[in-house]
């Protein structure tokens, strides 16, 4: 969307998609994050004016609402620090604001939950903690950081970097690519975009169109995400409309593989409505993440490519389909492996009499 001028701006319903997601995901992280480690973060690097217009919470508030409202808070005994960080001076105030009502409606506020709001731009922020984590020789404990500008500018991959550099940490970004599209190679705000990638490889945007024009720059992200912030696992989910056009990616970063499972988990559940979907592409097609119509054929056409003429126990095929698929652990085994052992497409050596449980060897042709 095109940033507004006022201090508060409605919601729109693939604000809403996000917000749903950051909420999922953040239900299953905190417990997780929390029974190992004495400190974790939530910087809210891009936080806004913490209320919309019609009153719905913004993320910063979300965060700290699937805190506090969590089953299991009680027996998180970690210290949650947020920070939230923001620019511009009249939404700053409100953020403020709605914190401190907030804060007010959840007395006595728990010891172990620190807010920290920060007036200033995110880069700038960043760097002051890398500088001031660098002096003190210390590492950012686990961070989520969610990442969420109305454009391209004031989110360099080098901050990124450095910042989650440490392995616990974990990067939720909104990836304006229809911004990035527009200005790639009009060559007016190459210094941004210099930032945003952290090369000037976007530049060979030059020499493609249309829709290889727009997945050139998703993959070139994702790469500087990969090579650059050190991720081994990048997912990113399409947000598109009714016309089939991609307004923006959501990337999600982390270096664990249960991070991608909970991620995933999320995008299933999440159904942005007002004619949006959310979407990836498998094997040349599209796959849209809605659970009422699961359409498992791109699964299957890139199982028996990548395992072509293989013979590979069930957790390869079972962690291929996590890590390099948009589908989940559930889509593989009755939507597509029962169906190709019964037409005697694959072949199958498992402990038991049926199913396929821990052991179980898949032949393919
Ligand atoms: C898309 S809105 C954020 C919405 C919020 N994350 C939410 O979901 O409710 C982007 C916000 O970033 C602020 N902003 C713009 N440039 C910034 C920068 N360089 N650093 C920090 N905040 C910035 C804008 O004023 C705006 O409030």
């Amino acid at each position: 969307m095109a940033a507004p001028k006022t201090t508060v701006w409605q919601l729109d319903p693939h604000t809403k998609a996000k917000h749903d997601l950051l909420k999922h995901y953040l239900g299953g992280w905190f417990p997780v994050l929390s029974s190992y480690n004495g400190r974790i973060v939530f910087l809210d690097g891009f936080a806004g004016p913490g209320r919309y217009e019609t009153g719905e919470p913004g993320s910063p508030l979300i965060a700290l609402e699937t805190l506090l409202s969590h089953s299991h808070f009680a027996k998180m005994k970690c210290e949650f620090l947020f920070f939230f960080c923001e620019a511009k001076k009249d939404r700053f105030e409100s953020l403020t604001e709605q914190i401190a009502g907030f804060k007010e409606t959840r007395q006595p506020w728990p010891d172990n939950v620190k807010v920290q709001l920060v007036h200033s731009e995110f880069s700038e922020t960043a760097t002051s903690l890398i500088d001031y984590l660098k002096s003190q020789k210390k590492k950012l404990a686990p961070t989520f950081a969610f990442v969420d500008p109305f454009g391209f500018s004031g989110l360099p991959m080098r901050v990124l970097a450095e910042l989650l550099s440490f392995s616990s940490c974990e990067l939720f970004v909104n990836y304006m690519v229809d911004h990035v599209n527009r200005f790639a190679t009009a060559g007016n705000v190459d210094h941004h975009l210099d930032d945003l990638f952290g090369t000037t490889d976007y530049k060979s945007a030059g020499t493609v169109t249309g829709k290889t024009r727009q997945q050139f720059l998703h993959d070139l992200y994702e790469k500087q995400l990969t090579d650059v912030c050190r991720f081994p696992y990048v997912q990113s989910f399409a947000m598109i409309n009714k016309t089939g056009h991609i307004g923006y990616y959501l990337f999600h970063g982390t270096r664990d593989v249960k991070g991608v499972e909970l991620m995933k988990d999320a995008m299933w559940k999440v159904d942005p409505g007002g004619g949006f979907r959310f979407s990836d592409r498998l094997a040349g097609q599209d796959v849209l993440f809605t659970e009422s119509s699961v359409d498992t054929d791109p699964l299957r056409r890139a199982l028996l490519q990548r395992f072509s003429g293989k013979r590979v126990s069930i957790s390869t095929v079972e962690d291929y389909t996590l890590i390099h698929t948009p589908y989940r652990k559930t889509h593989l085994r009755s939507p597509v492996l029962t169906p190709l052992e019964k037409e005697g497409i694959i072949k199958v050596e498992r402990p038991g009499r049926s199913g396929f449980p821990k052991g179980t060897w898949v032949t393919f042709p």
